[in-house]
């Protein structure tokens, strides 16, 4: 017998924040404007997408993964979406229904005769490196995924050498060619085998894709680490106070809590180091979903990010979300600002501030630049309705302390702002950015081209795509000679 469950419902399955259910190929898209000459490669951008009405429980932060990726090349350009396929993915899809609820959407239930979530869901982020696109998600393995067709290779765990969750957002310090990450375990604990791990572990894989050192860092209690940085000689991690409750797990409630009681603390680690060397500097408690980046000045190490107050992920979970005492992802209290730490290497102050009082997120650097100091920032500035939703791209000078912002236009929404270079640039910001816009006047979606030096004027190129792109995540830019060489 087939159980039927309640239809869920929650804003994150509605408008254009819910999904597509078809995978679609479409060649010789029209370009509105003209495309910059010798831009050549392919755009992915990955995202929740369900493959089926959730049953139970949904949360945004854990619909099965979709990348969108536009291809440039020859002068024509093409779409195509497809699923992450993880295990899960595979699972539901035989079955053709959903057998979980959405990862974070509904405690463990030991009673679900397909067993327990074997959650990864593949959907956050990706990442290039040793001519390799991964797809990402926090808890799990990366999914490695062919170019250009963005087929699932499959799970990719370095030859068994990964030995820990790998972060949405590790980086890649492209002057070395060294990919720095993390892998974090809430629960301190393998759910398979019940032994005991870190609450953080920290990992270096040498330009040629090995896994050269792993090392775990102490934290007191397990918490969501979702980001950190690194600069030329320390990666940066941020021990913020999202606690992880099992109580809480257990009564069905979302297990994550912001205790504003604890502070902040910003451990850095000098990159090769065993976690034992980590130094912590403690500010008031604060959330940090994303970095800018992070680079080193005289004694001082400054980092970037966008700074909320406070957080409730319960704001995201179709279980609370509706519910007139949660809180909006983004009120007064919890809304994004770009913010600066300077921590002193020498007296270990630490100095810090607001850098401007818009608000936004998914920032984003010029990415040959990560780690070292950079003059430009990106970010997708909200547009104050509660929801994450974007109404265009604030370009931060923060030399002069300036910000210019580009528009999306009218009932017109983006998301993550991916900066590519011009090839030859010897400015950093002399290239391009690069997003899928949903016009909620007609329904449809385009991918946008910014020239991002003259961020205020229209965008020199729109292709209008042949489906809606739903809200999401991360995307990244693979040039075309790595296109062409991937694995
Ligand atoms: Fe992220």
């Amino acid at each position: 017998m087939v159980m039927q469950h309640e239809r869920v419902s929650s804003p994150y399955l509605e408008g254009n924040f819910g999904p597509v259910r078809e995978e679609v190929t479409a060649e010789d898209l029209k370009v509105i404007g003209e495309l910059p000459e010798g831009l050549e490669g392919m755009f992915v951008r990955n995202g929740p997408n369900p493959q089926f009405d959730p049953i139970k429980g949904y949360h945004w932060f854990g619909g099965d993964g979709m990348l969108h990726g536009v291809r440039i090349k020859d002068g024509n350009v093409s779409y195509r979406n497809r699923y992450v396929q993880t295990e899960r993915w595979r699972r539901e899809n035989e079955a053709g229904r959903a057998l979980w609820p959405s990862t974070l959407g509904g405690p463990p239930d030991p009673d679900n005769p397909a067993g327990p979530n074997p959650a990864n869901q593949g959907n956050t982020a990706l990442v290039w490196h040793d001519g390799r696109l991964l797809a990402l998600w926090e808890g799990g393995d990366p999914h490695h995924i062919a170019l250009p067709g963005l087929e699932t290779c499959g799970r990719y765990n370095y030859g068994g050498s990964l030995v820990h969750a790998f972060t949405a957002h590790p980086k890649v310090d492209e002057k070395t060619g060294e990919m720095m990450f993390f892998g974090y375990n809430m629960l301190g604990m393998d759910m398979r085998t019940g032994q005991q791990v870190p609450f953080l572990q920290y990992s270096v894989a040498s330009p040629q894709g090995e896994i050269v050192h792993t090392t775990p860092i102490e934290l007191p209690v397990g918490v969501m680490m979702h980001d950190f940085a690194v600069t030329e000689r320390y990666s940066i991690f941020m021990n913020l106070p999202l606690v992880f409750s099992m109580e809480r797990a257990m009564k069905g409630e979302n297990p994550l809590y912001f205790d504003r009681d604890r502070p902040s603390q910003f451990g850095l680690l000098p990159r090769r180091a065993s976690g034992d060397r980590v130094r912590w500097f403690e500010s008031p408690a604060c959330y940090v979903f994303h970095v800018l980046n992070a680079f080193e000045e005289g004694d001082e190490v400054v980092l970037d990010g966008c700074r909320m107050n406070s957080v409730d992920l319960g704001a995201l979970d179709s279980r609370t979300a509706l519910n007139p005492e949660t809180k909006p992802l983004i009120d007064r209290d919890s809304e994004q600002t770009l913010y600066r730490w300077r921590f002193n290497l020498a007296t270990g102050d630490v100095k810090e501030g607001r850098l401007d009082d818009a608000t936004g997120d998914f920032p984003r650097v010029n990415d040959f630049e990560v780690g070292y100091k950079t003059r430009f920032g990106y970010v997708a500035r909200f547009d104050g309705s509660g929801m994450p939703q974007s109404d265009g791209v604030l370009k931060y000078d923060l030399e002069k302390e300036t910000s210019r912002f580009h528009h999306h236009g009218s009932r017109r929404y983006g998301g993550e702002a991916v900066f590519v270079p011009r090839e030859g640039a010897t400015a950093e910001d002399d290239g391009w950015l690069m997003t899928y816009v949903y016009d909620h006047n007609s329904g449809d979606s385009e991918f946008v081209v910014i020239n991002a030096q003259d961020v205020e004027s229209e965008p020199v190129a729109r292709v209008p795509l042949p489906q809606r792109v739903p809200y999401g995540f991360h995307g990244a830019w693979i040039p075309e000679e790595r296109v062409t060489q991937s694995r």
